[in-house]
């Protein structure tokens, strides 16, 4: 997953197919309408109001949140000192390049983009909008009793193929942890994944957070839901010209590769790295305690109107993307509100 994601000049973060957006493999929900970006703007607003400084997006795809998000805090006069983007696919920062220069200039020179993490620690706010769903994972499947890696072999010819393999140490004790936690056995060959980057990915964004908050936002599930006995072959998905299927070993490096979130790993990890979970919502509740309604209400009547109510239809309804994405809010030295999270506070569930 790594490498087909990732590998210089071939991954397909590093290559250049269009990915996001139509003519693209998939849509995501900054893509899908500017409702989404304008809520997450008046969430950025709140935060800004309180902390000042200024807002870091890892992963900003084709910049479309971030030019909303700034016509956005502009309008409303809490502009971040700078927006800073961290990209690691060089055409995806072209496309976010291209975009964010059509912005006026007072709000294109606020944009920088990062080649790392900053050194010194920021105050203000992170996003990461499907992001975490990209850190490469690990596959396992359980047979008779025990844990056996997932990975890949050489199949015949130029092509690959799943191999098992014995589970090493790290993999073990990530499965031992969630076998901990669900009630009863897992059925004979169950497979799913674990992705060990969230622990390393969260410890460094903590370093680079003085005084803010981080916004995530992505599909995904509390643990003892993700690790349903009855989601036999796991959350692992492939997204290839707007087509899902559970392939990965075909289409090498122009498809997409994702696996679901497992937010209590997500939420532990901000423990393990002195954050405070202070935020769990669905998207609908999020948007919906965002003033999503609102924005609908207030275009036009007529077509822009109708058109605005579909968009949020697909947003928040629970069969489209309203239940499966989840916003978490991990925080350092933040005790003001966070009224996105206001209609629904799912941390019981971690
Ligand atoms: C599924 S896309 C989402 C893009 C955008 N946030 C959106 O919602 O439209 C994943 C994004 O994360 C970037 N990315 C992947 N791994 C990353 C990492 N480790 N750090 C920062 N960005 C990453 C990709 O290049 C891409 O821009």
């Amino acid at each position: 997953m790594e490498l087909a994601l990732y590998a210089p000049g071939l991954g397909y973060y590093s290559a250049g197919s269009v990915k996001i957006g139509v003519g693209g493999d998939f849509v995501t929900a900054p893509e899908v309408s500017d409702l989404f970006n304008r809520c997450v703007a008046r969430q950025c607003a709140e935060i800004l109001t309180v902390t000042g400084g200024e807002i870091l997006e890892l992963g900003a795809g084709t910049g479309r949140m971030a030019a909303v998000v700034l016509s956005a805090l502009a309008a409303q006069g809490v502009l971040p000192e700078r927006y800073a983007i961290l990209e690691v696919s060089a055409d995806l920062a072209a496309r976010q390049r291209a975009r964010l220069a059509q912005l006026p200039p007072q709000l294109r020179e606020r944009v920088v983009w990062l080649e790392r993490l900053p050194e010194s620690p920021l105050r203000g706010v992170m996003l990461a909008n499907e992001v975490a769903d990209a850190l490469p994972c690990r596959r396992f499947a359980w047979r008779d009793g025990a844990v056996r890696e997932l990975g890949v072999a050489l199949g015949e010819e130029v092509s690959f193929r799943e191999q098992s393999a014995a589970a090493d140490v790290p993999l073990l004790r990530a499965c031992e942890g969630v076998l901990a936690s669900l009630e009863g056995e897992l059925p004979q060959g169950y497979a799913s994944e674990v992705c060990l980057r969230v622990e390393p990915w969260i410890a460094s964004l903590s370093e680079c957070l003085q005084r803010g908050v981080l916004l995530l936002c992505d599909y995904g599930l509390p643990r003892r839901h993700y690790y349903h006995r009855e989601r036999v072959s796991g959350t692992l998905r492939c997204h290839f010209k707007q087509r899902a299927h559970a392939d990965p070993y075909i289409n090498v490096g122009v498809q997409d590769i994702t696996a679901w979130v497992d937010f209590t790993r997500i939420a532990e990890a901000a423990l393990a790295a002195n954050l405070t979970v202070s935020g769990f919502a669905t998207q609908a509740a999020f948007l919906l305690a965002s003033g999503l309604e609102g924005f609908v209400a207030e275009a036009d009547e007529g077509a822009q109107r109708a058109r605005l109510a579909g968009e949020a239809r697909r947003l928040v309804l629970p069969d489209e993307m309203g239940e499966a994405f989840k916003f978490m809010a991990l925080t350092r030295d933040y005790d003001a509100p966070l009224s996105g999270f206001a209609l629904q506070d799912l941390r019981h569930l971690l």
